[in-house]
């Protein structure tokens, strides 16, 4: 099986509000794959899918060949042991230090002993450079080392899928380098496959092998970072040179903007 993941016209509404119009798409084992779109486009909403917590309305998502909405529960939860997940906040338990917040999850759903636990920490730690930051606490942490601690929590049980949601926002450039350097490294090296959700373009064509853009529900442009960098699709060039006019909207949908004043202009 070459797809990890393979989301077929999936469809999603959070009550009346249709915001998944029918996705189709692969994510390739061993690749990173990006999901581009605007604010509010859907991305974190595909991404719940993949670790089932939210049901699709109609279509399905399948991880591994198993479609996810009919595991049981514990199927569920096994499979998601196989996925790591670094959210747009980092996560932390502000409550454990650096070393705990990694060992946590092997402690909760493992019996592996507290020595090999100890020295499955530190390689992970030591992958993103904070093996020597183990006993600091989240808030001692700048916001750079502390998405490196996420990162390196996120790959603690090995996982086959490691899911980033905005992993660069509010990083300065030279921590943002980082992290996106360390994802590549981390996918190569672990023989994972990613799933990245950004909107910093830039930064994620350095790293990505594929990309898929979505806006109002579906995948509307996809291609590896060369067809998508000459691409001529307006959704594409909008997002490339970073235009703010063009197909994808500013404005949250609604009644048009005189319509809610009291006074007409
Ligand atoms: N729990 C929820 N209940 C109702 N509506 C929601 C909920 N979560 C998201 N939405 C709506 O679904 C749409 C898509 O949201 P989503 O968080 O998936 O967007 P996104 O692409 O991840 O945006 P961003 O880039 O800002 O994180 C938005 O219009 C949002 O208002
Ligand atoms: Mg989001």
């Amino acid at each position: 099986m070459d797809n990890l993941i393979e989301v077929n016209d999936l469809h999603y509404s959070y009550g009346t509000r249709k915001v998944l119009k029918g996705i189709n798409l692969t994510i390739p084992r061993g690749k990173i794959v990006g999901i581009m779109g605007a604010s509010g486009s859907g991305k974190s909403t595909l991404l719940r899918h993949f670790s089932g917590q939210l049901r699709p309305t109609r279509g399905s998502v399948k991880f591994m060949g198993k479609v996810i909405h009919d595991l049981s529960i514990d199927e569920l939860y096994k499979t998601r042991l196989q996925m790591g997940m670094m959210f747009q906040v980092s996560g932390l338990f502000t409550d454990l230090s650096v070393y705990d917040n990694l060992a946590f999850p092997l402690r909760e759903h493992t019996n592996l002993p507290e020595e090999l636990i100890h020295d499955l920490v530190l390689m992970k730690l030591h992958a993103v450079g904070l093996r020597n930051a183990r006993k600091l606490m989240p808030s001692e942490l700048s916001g750079g080392m502390e998405r490196r601690v996420a990162l390196a929590r996120a790959t603690i049980a090995d996982p086959a899928l490691i899911i980033y949601d905005e992993p660069f926002a509010g990083l300065d450039p030279i921590s943002l380098n980082t992290i996106a350097n360390l994802i590549r490294k981390l996918n190569d090296a672990l023989d994972v496959t990613s799933v990245v959700v950004t909107y910093d373009l830039a930064e994620s064509l350095k790293i990505v092998d594929y990309i898929y853009f979505i806006h109002d529900g579906i995948v509307v442009a996809k291609g590896d970072v060369g067809e998508m960098i000459n691409s001529q699709d307006p959704f594409v060039w909008q997002f490339i040179h970073a235009r703010p006019d063009g197909p994808i909207a500013f404005q949250y949908p609604g009644p048009p903007y005189p319509d809610d004043l009291n006074v007409k202009p």
